[in-house]
C-alpha cells in the first residue's frame, strides 16, 4: 500500500503496512526506514500501526513490540533500555537520539525512524560503527603513565582534578553527536568528529596521565581536529546533555596555549 507520495525518482520505494489487531483504541502509526542490503533491493519506509494501549511509554518499547508481535524481521540495537549502553541511537522525528530515553509521547503525529544519518547501513536501523570505533581507539582511550605506580597502586587525584572529567566521562559513545555534524558527515575518513574528540579531551586533561604532548601531536593536523566549525549540532543531539563542542573549543586552547 502506498502512504505518502514520494518524488519519481525516489530511491526510497513505498513500504509495507502492518496493522495493528482489531479491537485497538489507541494507534499511533510507526513509519521505519528498512533496508537489507544483501536484498539488493532498494531502501523502503514501512508503517506499523502500534497500539499505545498496551506498549511500554518509550520509542524503544514500541520497536520491540512491533519486532515481536507484527515484524520479526525488523532489526535493531539495543541492550540496557537505561540511556547508558549507547547502542538504541537513531534518528526520531528529525533529531539524533536514544530510542530508550525518547518517549512516544514527546512525538507529535506519526513516528518517523531512521538510522543515525551517514553511517553506512548494516540492516534497518543499523548503522555501521566501524570506522567511529577505530577513531576512538586512535586517540588512545586509556590512562598512559610512564612513572611507577605508588607502592599502593593507585594513582590519586584531588577533588579538583577529578573535576575536571565531569562532563565528559559520562559519554556512552552513542554516535549520535558525531552523526550530526557536517563536517563529520564529509570527512569522516578523517575528521575525528566530536564524540571522539570529547573523549581525546577526557584524557588530555586527566591529571595522571603523562602523555599529553603525544595526544596534543596526534591531534595537529588540518583534518583530524580542525575540520570542526563550531556548528554547535553535536552539543544540541547530545542525549546526555554533553557539550562536545566546547571540549573541542578546549582542545584548540591547549593547541594555542603550547605553542606561545
Ligand atoms: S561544533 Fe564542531 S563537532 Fe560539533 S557539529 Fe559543529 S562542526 Fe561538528
Ligand atoms: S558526546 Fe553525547 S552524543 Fe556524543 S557520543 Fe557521547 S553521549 Fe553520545
Ligand atoms: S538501549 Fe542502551 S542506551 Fe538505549
Amino acid at each position: 500500500m502506498v502512504e505518502f507520495n514520494l518524488p519519481a525518482n525516489s530511491k526510497y520505494k513505498p513500504g509495507k503496512t502492518h496493522k495493528a489487531p482489531d479491537g485497538a483504541t489507541n494507534i499511533r502509526r510507526f513509519k521505519v526506514y528498512r533496508y537489507d542490503p544483501d536484498s539488493g533491493e532498494n531502501p523502503r519506509v514501512d508503517t506499523y500501526e502500534v497500539d499505545l494501549d498496551t506498549a511500554g511509554p518509550m520509542i524503544l518499547d514500541a520497536l520491540i513490540k512491533i519486532k515481536n508481535e507484527l515484524d520479526p524481521t525488523l532489526t535493531f540495537r539495543r541492550s540496557c533500555r537505561e540511556g547508558v549502553c549507547g547502542s538504541c541511537a537513531m534518528n526520531i522525528d528529525g533529531t539524533n537520539t536514544l530510542a530508550c530515553t525518547k518517549a512516544t509521547e514527546d512525538v507529535s503525529g506519526d513516528v518517523k525512524i531512521y538510522p543515525l544519518p551517514h553511517l553506512d547501513v548494516v540492516k534497518d536501523l543499523i548503522g555501521d560503527m566501524s570506522n567511529f570505533y577505530a577513531q576512538y581507539a586512535s586517540i588512545k582511550p586509556w590512562l598512559e603513565a610512564q612513572s611507577p605506580a605508588p607502592p599502593d597502586g593507585e594513582r590519586l587525584q584531588s577533588y579538583e582534578e577529578r573535576k575536571l572529567i565531569d562532563g565528559l566521562y559520562e559519554c556512552i559513545l552513542c554516535a549520535c553527536c558525531s552523526t550530526s555534524c557536517p563536517s563529520y558527515w564529509w570527512n569522516s575518513d578523517r575528521y575525528l568528529g566530536p564524540a571522539t574528540l570529547l573523549q581525546a579531551y577526557r584524557w588530555l586533561i586527566d591529571s595522571r596521565d603523562e602523555s599529553q604532548g603525544e595526544r596534543l601531536d596526534s591531534l595537529e593536523d588540518p583534518f583530524r581536529l580542525y575540520r570542526c566549525h563550531t556548528i554547535m549540532n553535536c552539543t544540541k543531539t547530545c542525549p546526555k546533555s554533553l557539550n562536545p563542542a566546547k571540549a573541542i573549543a578546549e582542545i584548540k586552547k591547549m593547541m594555542v596555549a603550547r605553542r606561545m
